[in-house]
């Protein structure tokens, strides 16, 4: 063999020994990809010794082209067999970083999650229950005026019934006027009189506030009022309708009631209602048996000052009113033992008292079920 010959045969070594050293280095597919191209490109290493076999003189070309071919071949063959390896680990990396623990348990959905308020349940459980009797809900502001909250409502100035109310007061305004929190939701009745013509069906639940704070009694409470407004609204309309509330709202077939003459000043004759129950359990109440009683609203023919204060004429029209303590029936049909509990925002108290958002109750499909 001629010395040049000799001389490319190392070179051709020196150079597969490269070559195959950078194919194994390549980490990933484009690293692969730039030493093929260094190599068998157009002007690669390989490809450039290839050229030049067109200049050796035959005898030269006979050793020299099985052996460039054959580093070619070579070349080809490894380049393959690292990209085939590289793609293999490639997708092995992608399954592990992307596999899924089909046997964890499935992440529960908000509408699972979440709560609804008991005082919240209570209020549509009242309004399925009146809705089904014909009634609508009305609303009025929680910063009422004097006039709403105690004037029109047939409270005298000075009489002590404001008192009573342990009223919160906002400073005077600039016309000497002081807004109220307001003590009840009876305001909402003049505000009804002033909007709509009788007949008048209308409950009323909202926030109410008043300056008591115990197990009983929170600042901010809320209450459910009813009006009813026609030319012959009467008692016992009234009676049958407060007793029906009651048999739907606690799920029992009957409750017995009592009715006794009490004092307001925005009804006459007024009444407040007890219902029959047992409390001879410890931490329980049962409705409709037993021989105690449990006082659960104020009721009352409206007065006639009433009507005038909401411009409806006391010979024409005549009707009938009741409110009742949201938070304290709801306690009764719930039994939840602390009522400023109803207003910490405690999520666990929640989750333990609150009702699944998806529950909706209706009359046909059960209030609480
Ligand atoms: N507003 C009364 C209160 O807060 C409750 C009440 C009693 C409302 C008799 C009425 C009613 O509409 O007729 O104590």
């Amino acid at each position: 063999m001629s010395k040049a010959v000799t001389e490319q045969m190392t070179d051709l070594k020196t150079l597969e020994t490269t070559l195959l050293a950078e194919i194994a280095a390549a980490g990933d597919e484009a690293s692969l990809e730039a030493v093929r191209v260094a190599a068998l490109g157009k002007k690669g290493s390989v490809s450039e010794r290839l050229k030049m076999l067109g200049s050796m003189s035959p005898d030269e070309r006979q050793v020299m082209g099985p052996a460039i071919n054959g580093l070619k071949n070579r070349v080809g063959e490894a380049l393959a067999a690292r990209k085939a390896e590289l793609r293999d680990a490639a997708i092995a990396a992608r399954l592990a970083a992307e596999a899924v623990d089909v046997t964890l348990p499935v992440r529960q959905s908000p509408a699972e999650r979440g709560r609804i308020h008991p005082i919240s349940q209570v209020i549509d459980e009242i309004a399925a229950i009146f809705g089904d009797l014909g009634f609508a809900i009305a609303e009025g502001p929680d910063i009422e005026t004097d006039h709403y909250n105690f004037t029109a409502l047939n409270f005298p100035e000075g009489h002590p019934a404001r008192e009573m109310h342990d009223t919160f007061f906002f400073p005077p305004d600039a016309n000497g006027e002081r807004k109220v929190l307001r003590t009840h939701t009876s305001p909402v009745q003049i505000r009804t009189m002033e909007a709509q013509k009788p007949p008048i069906r209308i409950v009323i639940p909202g926030k109410t506030y008043r300056q008591d704070s115990d197990a009983t009694h929170s600042p901010m409470f809320h209450q459910l009022e009813g009006l009813v407004i026609d030319r012959t609204a009467n008692v016992a309309n009234m009676k049958w309708v407060l007793e029906e509330f009651c048999k739907a709202f606690f799920e029992v077939p009957s409750v017995n009631m009592r009715f006794r003459p009490s004092y307001f000043p925005f009804t006459e004759p007024s009444l407040e209602v007890d219902i029959q129950c047992d409390r001879s359990r410890p931490g329980e109440v049962r409705f409709g048996e037993g021989n105690d009683w449990m006082e659960i609203l104020g009721c009352g023919m409206v007065h006639p000052n009433v009507l005038r204060y909401g411009g409806l004429d006391p010979d024409e029209y005549q009707g009938f009113a009741w409110g009742m303590g949201i938070d304290r029936i709801a306690t009764l049909k719930y039994g939840m033992p602390d009522l400023r509990d109803y207003f910490n925002a405690d999520i666990r108290w929640l989750q333990h008292y609150g009702f699944r958002p998806l529950d909706m109750p209706t009359l046909f499909g059960g209030l609480s079920t």
